[in-house]
């Protein structure tokens, strides 16, 4: 009996896990005027659209590039009806099975941490403990609280001990569960840093004069969840009565401007910004970390993906910020030390102009609270393989990051 059943689940896990994306589509379309952008807002009230730019229907605009996921069971009638509405459209990835599947394309067998491979949350604890031991002069290790399912969300601490307090940067990676890249950044960032502390003199420099916080999955709960369940979940895991739906958007439900704009009040909702801004514990334990290490925290960047641009404040509103100036040149430097290297081009600016007006983010929060150089990464593609970006583009990837992560590092070292 416990044979047969122990069969019957294994059957029941080779059978439907993999057979969850057969067929499913990605379209990118190209609206171009307020009939086509009705005809995208209603397909997304009528059928099971999953929108993987812009990140809800409610942020769909006239010229705006729009790419969205659709299940197998209306893909045929998807084609059909793009087709009659006249909207220019192409496929992005014919079949997202196939495209999940060339995600992982190191076949390298390891079993444990892997800095070219996407990592399991066990295997990324495993090695927050094992590069912290590796490396006591360079690196501690605290937690910032428990996620809502009770996971440890590790903080790394990279920076030579002086015996005084540093100046510091934070990084946090992962706050939306689907972008697997910027975890992977998030690990190559503390490995680069180890490795060129004492070589590299711009890393040694930075690590001798400022300390580097690191926080290598802030969703952890969700990025879990896309190993286990659904690959394209974006929120966090919390439950909240009166919904059925789970989750909310950390990246709506920061104080700024919250649930304003760009943000949705429906709990089904992939941008939806919570019960209250920092309902979410995840969102709670960064916020309370930052604020009270404010005084020392000079710069804040938050890697996600995909589309290659480098924005910083403001999303919330349109107003510029007080520094855009010098926020923007940053940028733009920033960017084309990126470039540098494989000439992977971004697109720079304020999040409102740049891509759309989207309030609750972590960076116009820690903005307003006094960290004056605040950023948001969209590495890469620009949707080719869009959150499905293939493990052999992890090195170069996060190669180049670097760059413009040290560009950044540097100006605020300079102006400390
Ligand atoms: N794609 C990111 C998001 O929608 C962009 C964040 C830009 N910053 C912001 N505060 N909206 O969450
Ligand atoms: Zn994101």
């Amino acid at each position: 009996m416990m044979k047969a059943l122990l069969l019957l689940g294994l059957v029941a896990v080779a059978l439907c896990e993999p057979t969850r994306y057969i067929g499913d589509k990605v379209f990118r379309l190209w609206p171009v005027s307020d009939t086509h952008v009705s005809f995208i807002k209603d397909l997304a009230s009528n059928a099971k659209v999953d929108f993987w730019s812009p990140d809800s229907a409610d942020m769909v605009t006239v010229f705006t590039e729009v790419d969205i996921h659709i299940p197998a069971s209306h893909a045929d009638m998807v084609s059909v009806m793009l087709q009659q509405s006249g909207m220019d459209y192409r496929v992005l990835i014919e079949d997202m099975q196939t495209a999940m599947r060339q995600q992982f394309d190191n076949h390298q067998q390891t079993k444990a941490h892997n800095y070219m491979k996407y990592n399991r949350w066990t295997d990324i604890e495993a090695w927050v403990s094992s590069i912290t031991s590796g490396n006591p002069a360079l690196i501690s290790r605290s937690t910032l609280g428990k996620t809502y399912e009770g996971r440890s969300m590790h903080l790394i601490k990279i920076g030579k001990n002086t015996g005084s307090t540093k100046p510091a940067i934070f990084i946090d990676c992962g706050i939306h569960a689907r972008e697997w890249i910027s975890p992977a950044f998030c690990q190559w960032f503390v490995q680069e840093a180890v490795s060129t502390y004492g070589s590299d003199s711009q890393m040694t420099s930075l690590l001798d004069q400022m300390d580097v916080f690191v926080l290598p999955v802030f969703n952890v709960d969700g990025y879990e969840h896309t190993w286990k369940s659904d690959r394209m979940w974006r929120k966090t895991r919390s439950r909240k009565s009166g919904s059925s739906c789970i989750g909310a958007d950390p990246n709506r439900n920061f104080n700024a401007g919250w649930c304003t704009l760009g943000a949705s009040s429906n709990p089904c909702s992939d941008t939806y910004c919570g019960s209250s801004m920092e309902s979410e514990i995840e969102v709670q334990n960064v916020a309370n970390f930052i604020r009270k290490n404010k005084s020392i925290i000079k710069a804040y960047l938050t890697i996600h993906s995909y589309s290659q641009l480098l924005l910083f404040p403001y999303s919330y509103k349109y107003d510029q910020a007080k520094d855009h100036a010098e926020l923007m040149s940053v940028a733009e430097s920033a960017s084309e030390a990126l470039r540098s290297l494989y000439g992977t081009r971004y697109t720079s600016g304020p999040g409102a102009t740049t891509i759309y007006p989207a309030a609750g983010g972590s960076d116009d929060w820690a903005y307003d609270l006094g960290v004056k150089y605040s950023f948001t990464f969209e590495l890469r593609d620009t949707g080719h393989y869009g959150f499905l970006l293939p493990e052999s583009q992890i090195k170069p990837t996060c190669e180049e990051t670097m760059l413009a992560v040290k560009y950044i590092a540097a100006h605020v070292q300079k102006n400390l």
